[in-house]
This record gives C-alpha cells, structure tokens and sequence, in this order.
C-alpha cells in the first residue's frame, strides 16, 4: 500500500473525556476528528483530517436531490495490549467502489480509503472502546456536490470517514415480521449496493412493523413475495435440519455483506453444512410449524449476530428457543468476537493493525 500524509487539523476541544463509554448508545457519540476528500476534475484530491463539524454545502447540491449517495459500515476493536485493530477493510474498501460503479460515481482507490483509515484511526485511537461488545463503528461514505438540479449523475464528489464508539446494536434477541406488501429490493434495482436511498424507502414498512410490536422485518422478494431476502439492515440465515440457509447474491437484490461472507467462511472451515439458496416463506413457515427451524440471526456488521426469537409468518407468530450454548449462531458470534478483539487466531488474516 502506498502512503501518503494527510494534512491534519486537529480539534481544540476534544468531546473525549465528555464521552461516557460505560452506556455507549448506537450512532450517538462521534469521535473529535473526519477524513475528507474530494473529487473534481477527474480526481480525488484536497485531503485533510479535521474536526467533526458541520460543512456547509448548497441548498442545490445534487445528493438532497436525486440521492447520490453511498455508504459503508465497518469497525474497529482495541485488544487486551491496547492496540487497535481493524476487521476486512479492504472487503469494505472494495464493496464501496462496487456501490459507486451502481450509482455512477467515481472509484476510489483502495489505497486512498485504507491510507486515510489508517491515519484517522491514529489519530483517534483513543476513542476505540476497550472491553467486550465495545467497538469504533466506522462510517466510510461518498456523495455528490455538484450544486445542479438538472438530473444526471454528479461532476463533482466528496468522501468522507467518521467514526463512533459504539456498544451493542440489539441488547436482546429480536423479532422479526416476514414483509410481503413492501419491498427493499427488486431485481435491476439498487438492492446490491449500499446506496442511502435502499435504507430511506426501508424506513416506513420498518416503522409499520414497530408499530405492530416487531423490531425489524424479514424482506422477501419484489416480484412474488414469497422467497426471504433480508432481515432489516442485515442478511439472514437460518438453520434447518442441521443446514445454514442464506439467500444467495447473484439476483443483485441482496448485499453482498462482510458479516455474511465471514460467517460462511467459518461455516466452511468447520464442515458445516451450507445451502446458499432461497428460503421460502412457506418453507419457513413449515420448519416453524414442525420445529425443524433450529435457529434464526441476522447477521450484519452493526450487530454482528441477532438472534431472532420471534417470526411472524402469514398472520401467525412463531417462538423459537433461546439457541444453546453449542449452538452455530453462538459459536459464530464468539469465535468472530475471539478474532476481532486479538485473543484467537485470525486464521484468514481478516484483522489489520493500526
Ligand atoms: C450493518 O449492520 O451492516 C449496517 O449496515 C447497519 C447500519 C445501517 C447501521
């Protein structure tokens, strides 16, 4: 990789030691510093580290408009020594210009994202939680800023990195409710890229769901509503008859999540047995009824793994059981854990020291 310095402009009041990080709220607290980068010309350039701050932009500017605008998610651990690690960057770095490509943006090199990464992450080291369940949330995103009503895609594009300490995503196991009125995704659309606007149009059918008692909803299919895609902001797996089920990428409908790779990566190295296909609703509503429906978590890099303990199908609600202690999703969940804050062996190299 190559380096390059970045001019930093560091904060004069650092919102450090007002932070409490012993009751982390999700997305509340952000770290004193950002990374910005903007593309004109033909070319990123004008790289800086500053204070997190508002920024001033116009009231034309074409993302507040036409919505051009993607995003990543990825995090950062502290392990026992204090030193700070981060997990599959370069997966991000590579899914975010996957992301543009969709939405006519600019690629922007690796080197850039993972350099600008590295020096961000220096800089606020300090904000990286320690302790189990604690992480740095990173928000990696790209935006249009041609002030220009005319619809057509961006000139001109600002990226930009953030950070926030964060605790867990979910504190207990969630329900879900299986959607077949709305839908997140269709084929052709934008359901693969990790694009602003797929999470806009997710929220009203999410409130509908929370109004009726359901954290989140199980997205089936545009056209028939009958296959399970996603579960809320996350991919989902399921465990039938000793099987993992998950959805598989290649309708373009479905992200192509860095949790969901990972966890099928361990699934492969310990000879578990893996289906990548559609789950139908009816299918899952027979493994509900007869009880073959072993375990239920979306998986997703906000929570890593949310157990599912209720799944409403058809009108009906099922329970599942609490999943035990030798359960996959459990065993997944703390070996991701053991890999990411340093105390296992990473055994595909999946974690980067700062
Ligand atoms: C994730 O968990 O992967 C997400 O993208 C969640 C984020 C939208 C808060």
């Amino acid at each position: 990789m190559s380096t390059f310095s970045i001019p930093v402009t560091k904060t004069t009041h650092s919102k450090l030691s007002e932070t409490d990080f012993s009751s982390l709220v999700f997305g509340k607290s952000i770290s004193d510093h950002m990374f910005v980068a903007d593309y004109q010309n033909g070319a990123w350039g004008d790289f800086r580290i500053v204070p997190y701050g508002p920024m001033e932009i116009y009231p034309g500017n074409a993302t507040l408009h036409y919505g051009q605008a993607i995003f990543e998610g990825m995090k950062a651990y502290k392990n026992e020594k204090g030193e700070v690690l981060v997990f599959r960057a370069e997966a991000n770095a590579k899914r975010l210009n996957e992301s543009a490509a969709r939405m006519c943006m600019p690629q922007l090199p690796e080197s850039i994202f993972l350099e600008a990464l590295k020096q961000l992450l220096s800089l606020d080291r300090d904000w990286v939680p320690q302790g189990k369940g604690s992480s740095l949330y990173i928000r990696p995103f790209m935006f249009a800023m041609d002030n220009y009503l005319g619809v057509k895609a961006s000139d001109t594009y600002r990226f930009m990195i953030f950070t926030s300490p964060v605790g867990a995503y979910y504190s207990k196991p969630v329900s879900v409710k299986v959607e077949t009125t709305y839908t997140r995704a269709c084929e052709g659309g934008t359901g693969e890229a990790k694009a602003a606007g797929n999470y806009a149009a997710s929220l009203y059918p999410a409130l509908q769901a929370q109004k009726e008692g359901y954290d989140q909803l199980l997205w089936t299919d545009g056209k028939t509503h009958s296959q399970i895609e996603e579960s809320g902001t996350m991919n989902v797996m399921f465990k039938i008859k000793g099987t993992l089920i998950t959805a598989p990428t290649h309708s373009g409908t479905i992200l192509k999540g860095i949790t969901r790779n990972s966890v099928l990566q361990l699934a492969k190295d310990w000879g578990q047995a893996v289906e990548e296909c559609f789950l139908t609703v009816s299918e899952l509503e027979e493994a509900l009824k007869n009880g073959s429906l072993e375990e239920a978590f979306g998986v997703g890099t906000a929570a890593t793994i949310a157990f599912i303990h209720k799944i409403k199908v058809n009108g009906k609600d099922y329970l599942l059981p609490e999943p035990k202690p030798e359960a996959f999703s459990k065993r997944v969940l703390s070996t991701l854990d053991g890999i990411k804050y340093g105390e296992i062996q990473d055994p595909h190299q999946w974690m980067t020291t700062i």
